[in-house]
């Protein structure tokens, strides 16, 4: 069976790829060989015929992979939509057998892998076909990135309970500040309540980072990542 996570979030926007970044890194400081991916990338730059899937190959970077960016991001859109209308509007179909093929090939070389899913988990990737249930083919534990303040808490416990439901498992939930924090109540209070309420535990709090370097996201993940958690399914 395939380890690592599936890096789903509670909107778009909400810091995936730079959690997910974050986690590569917390599991290469476990001495883990850990590979990622970006199965689906909308939005994606052009560079004459080939579209260049950004997040696809940030995460290409973080982990060090030699594999060809088509592999670790084998579905791209131009469109700054989600997958299921940019691929009406751009007359291609998403291949689920070959995203499953490119994270099968990986899953086999790393020990475990980050796969970040595509804004939320009922963004459509075909007519009957979201992201929920691509994070169920691919079969990892997901982890749901959350972005802090009034509104977190309902948005967080739709995402967690709904993938529950489903009968995905999900290993825990990071609040990540993708802005300077405001200091309001709202902020303040989220992690005791979600602690209270949520029914899996919030395994990160990721500061906001002025410059997101390597040595940024490594310290982040030291003093606010929960290992103990993320172990328990490595
Ligand atoms: N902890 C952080 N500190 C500072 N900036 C952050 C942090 N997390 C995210 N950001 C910034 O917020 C923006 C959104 O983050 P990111 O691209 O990771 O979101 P995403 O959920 O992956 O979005 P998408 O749905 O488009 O894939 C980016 O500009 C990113 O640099
Ligand atoms: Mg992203």
């Amino acid at each position: 069976m395939p380890k690592g996570f599936f890096v789903t979030g509670t909107d778009t926007g909400v810091g995936k790829t730079i959690m997910s970044m974050a986690l590569i890194r917390a599991l290469e400081m476990l001495g883990i060989r850990v590979g990622a991916m970006k199965p689906i990338e909308s939005g994606c730059g052009r560079e004459g015929d080939v579209l260049i899937p950004f997040d696809g190959m940030a995460l290409k970077q973080t982990a060090r992979m030699e594999e060809p960016a088509t592999l670790i991001t084998p579905c791209c859109f131009e469109s700054p939509l989600a997958p299921f209308p940019a691929s009406e509007i751009e007359l291609r179909k998403v291949n689920i057998p070959a995203i499953k093929n490119a994270f099968a090939k990986l899953a086999q070389k790393y020990e475990a892998m980050v796969v970040e899913g595509v804004g939320g988990l009922l963004v459509p990737i075909k007519k009957n076909y979201a992201v929920i249930n691509l994070a169920a083919d691919i079969g990892l534990p997901l982890l749901v990135v959350a972005k802090p303040g009034l509104g977190t808490i309902n948005h967080t416990l739709l995402t967690v309970k709904y993938a529950l439901r489903e009968g995905l498992t999900v290993a825990g939930v990071i609040i990540n500040y993708t802005m300077p924090p405001e200091n309001n109540l709202a902020e303040e209070t989220n992690v005791q309540v979600l602690n209270k309420i949520c029914p899996v535990p919030v395994i990160g709090i990721s500061p906001y980072l002025k410059n997101i370097t390597e040595e940024a996201l490594e310290k982040t993940v030291r003093k606010n990542f929960d290992m103990q958690v993320l172990r328990r399914y490595l």
